[in-house]
């Protein structure tokens, strides 16, 4: 059972106001908040994540920067999305809003159709750790840790044996091409290797959604190209869904769809 229906039966806030609601139809969510059963299975006919009406500003002084005016963007599983957008436009602000990493300022984040703004921190934090995974442009990998131990730590944390951690994350690694690798400190691992534990990391979980940013940024051309190859294979291979902000239109041309920050809003490319 996925962490989002473990809570499913979390009080949530009453339907959405009407013009919310078309975007919710459009998205197969159900404005109708029901007994809470139909939030019990994951839903492959929903989109896992859906943004609606996302705004965020950040105060600077006097100033209020508005970065996101009603950003809306549903995702399917097994779907990858590339945001595409210029510096400062919003692509992390959004990746973290998606993650619950922030809060939005006004706005909903749903995850497998569940409302997030009425969760505890405590809700959200599991929430995030079952069913979301992160890759960030630089790795954030423990030093001082392997990087079999990198990628077991989450899973020990949510309370997996030490026996399980190192089963799965040992498969992790093999998959991704690391299987020499797995007792070097992160800190002796090259660029690319580094990125591939981060991204063996951020799916031990097996969360339901991948939130990259930049995830290649730092890397050579070819490099990149064998990380993000790595990556869209264990995408495609476990029915992830992705959003993955980059400014490598290559990468880009490859994902199933590109959407751009335009005056915060989110606006389909082609
Ligand atoms: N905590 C903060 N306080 C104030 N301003 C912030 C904060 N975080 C982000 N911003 C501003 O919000 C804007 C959007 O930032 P964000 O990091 O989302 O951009 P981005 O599209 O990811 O850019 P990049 O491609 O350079 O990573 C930027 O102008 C940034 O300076
Ligand atoms: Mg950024």
């Amino acid at each position: 059972m996925s962490e989002a229906a473990a809570i499913a039966d979390t009080p949530r806030s009453g339907p959405p106001p009407g013009k919310e609601a078309a975007a919710h139809a459009q998205a197969g969510i159900s404005t109708d908040v029901g007994s809470g059963d139909e939030l019990a299975s994951p839903q492959q006919d929903a989109p896992v994540l859906f943004l609606s009406g996302i705004e965020r500003h950040y105060r600077q002084g006097d100033a209020v920067l508005e970065i996101l005016k009603g950003a809306e963007l549903a995702v399917w599983p097994g779907q990858s999305v590339a945001l595409v957008a210029p510096s400062g436009a919003g692509k992390s602000t959004l990746l973290h809003v998606a993650g619950l990493l922030e809060y939005p300022d006004s706005g909903e984040v749903y995850i497998d159709r569940l409302a997030t703004s009425t969760l505890s921190d405590g809700q959200r934090t599991r929430l995030r750790r079952t069913e979301v995974g992160f890759v960030y442009q630089f790795h954030h990998l423990l030093p001082e840790f392997s990087a079999l131990e990198n990628v077991m730590l989450p899973q020990m944390i949510r309370g997996l044996s030490r026996r399980e951690a190192i089963n799965r994350s040992t498969e992790l690694l093999n998959y991704l091409g690391l299987k020499d690798r797995l007792t070097h400190r992160s800190a002796e691992l090259s660029g690319g290797e580094q990125q591939r534990v981060a991204i063996a990391r951020a799916v031990a979980n097996a969360p339901r959604i991948l939130l990259a940013d930049e995830p290649t940024g730092n890397l050579d051309p070819r490099t990149s190209e064998r990380v993000f190859g790595a990556l869209t294979q264990l995408v495609r291979a476990s029915g992830l869904a992705m959003i993955c902000a980059t400014h490598n239109m290559d990468i880009a041309a490859r994902m199933d769809r590109r959407v751009t920050l335009k005056d915060g809003a989110v606006v389909e490319l082609e």
